[in-house]
């Protein structure tokens, strides 16, 4: 079989994503677009083979591909998106895959009417914590699971900063679905699907972000377990810390972040789960992605699965303004 021929769209994350093609055999990275053409410079420095462009028409036009993996900012994901699947390609967006649930329809249903496959990037399910967490529940060690809870503390200061578009008011982005959807989607991943949402939400850490910057959601799974999910875009921690507490309770056992204790009466210590040095996320992402593709699989986050995500923050969204519990639309 021919490898599939891979363009990458924006090279903020894109850039590592493009890193991804190029280190998987069953795939050929022929270029890369953004519109701040010394972005494209640099890639090409390095990797002279690949091609580069700041018009994304034209890049599609010429190249070709059969995917397209678009890392633009989340206000130009349905439209970079819809293009790339009118191109007959398929493609791999990151999250959140849209901002609004009109926008989660209408992508739905550009992919059924393409047979292309969308999928979206949510890394954290690769992270060992997420990893164990996932392997202790699958082998029923905790038992019955009671509570659980996802948070991501994070400074976000610098970084949109440099990227401004993400703390601009013309294109609000709402911390649980910016960053917070990691936490959501481990949760939803882990325990199932949410019935209903209370949350609060403060502004008072990262003044000059133009929402509130901190968000703390309660859901209530359709199998009776209780949820926490958080993220805070102004929290001050050492360095490395922060970007993912994961807990969960069961009747048999407990799960803090990387150690579990499953025992009875106090008797015994935590255990450590074996957290092996990973390959980078967002490459695991492209060659799962890659995996789909050539064995005519659905990846792990297809378009629903991305549209349940978006409909489970804003739903969070939704009742920490108006202080009252939401359901989220059903995909
Ligand atoms: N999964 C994760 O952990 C994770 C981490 C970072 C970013 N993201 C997501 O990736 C996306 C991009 O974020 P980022 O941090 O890379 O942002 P960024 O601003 O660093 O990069 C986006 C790039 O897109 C380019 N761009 C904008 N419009 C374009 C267009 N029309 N054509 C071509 N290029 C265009 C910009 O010039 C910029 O270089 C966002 O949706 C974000 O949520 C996900």
């Amino acid at each position: 079989m021919d490898n599939l021929r891979a363009v990458v769209l924006g090279l903020g994350l894109g850039r590592q994503r493009a890193l991804g093609y190029l280190q998987n055999n069953g795939v050929d990275l022929c270029a890369v677009c953004d519109v701040d053409q010394n972005r494209v410079n640099d890639f090409l420095k390095e990797h002279p083979e690949v091609h580069g462009y700041v018009d994304y028409q034209t890049m599609l036009t010429a190249e070709k591909p059969d995917i397209v993996n678009v890392s633009t900012p989340d206000w130009m994901h349905l439209q970079h998106a819809q293009l790339a699947l009118q191109h007959n390609c398929h493609v791999l967006l990151e999250k959140p895959m849209v901002r609004t649930l009109a926008d989660a329809e209408e992508l739905i249903a550009a992919v059924e009417a393409s047979s292309r496959t969308l999928m979206v990037g949510q890394n954290y399910r690769r992270t060992p914590i997420a990893v164990l967490a996932k392997q202790l529940i699958s082998e029923g060690r905790l038992g019955t699971l009671f509570y659980a809870v996802a948070e991501t503390f994070q400074n976000k200061r610098r970084q949109f900063a440099k990227s401004t578009w993400y703390a601009s008011a013309e294109y609000p982005r709402a911390a649980l679905l910016g960053t917070g959807i990691h936490a959501v989607d481990l949760l939803r991943w882990l325990i199932g699907e949410v019935e209903e949402a209370v949350a609060y939400s403060n502004h008072r850490a990262y003044v000059e972000f133009p929402g509130d910057d901190f968000t703390m959601v309660m859901y209530r799974f359709a199998n009776g377990v209780i949820g926490r999910a958080g993220v805070a875009y102004g929290s001050v921690l050492p360095r490395g810390e922060g970007g993912l507490t994961l807990q969960l309770y069961g009747s048999d056992g407990t799960l803090h972040n990387d150690r579990f204790y499953v025992g009875e009466n106090g008797q015994g210590e935590w255990e450590h789960g074996e957290m092996p040095p990973v390959k980078n996320p967002f490459w695991q992402e492209v060659d799962h992605f890659i995996e789909c593709l050539q064995a005519g699989k659905s990846p792990i986050v297809d378009v629903y699965e991305a549209a349940r995500n978006v409909a489970a923050c804003l739903a969070g969204i939704e009742a920490a303004k108006t202080g009252k519990p939401v359901k989220p639309m059903r995909f």
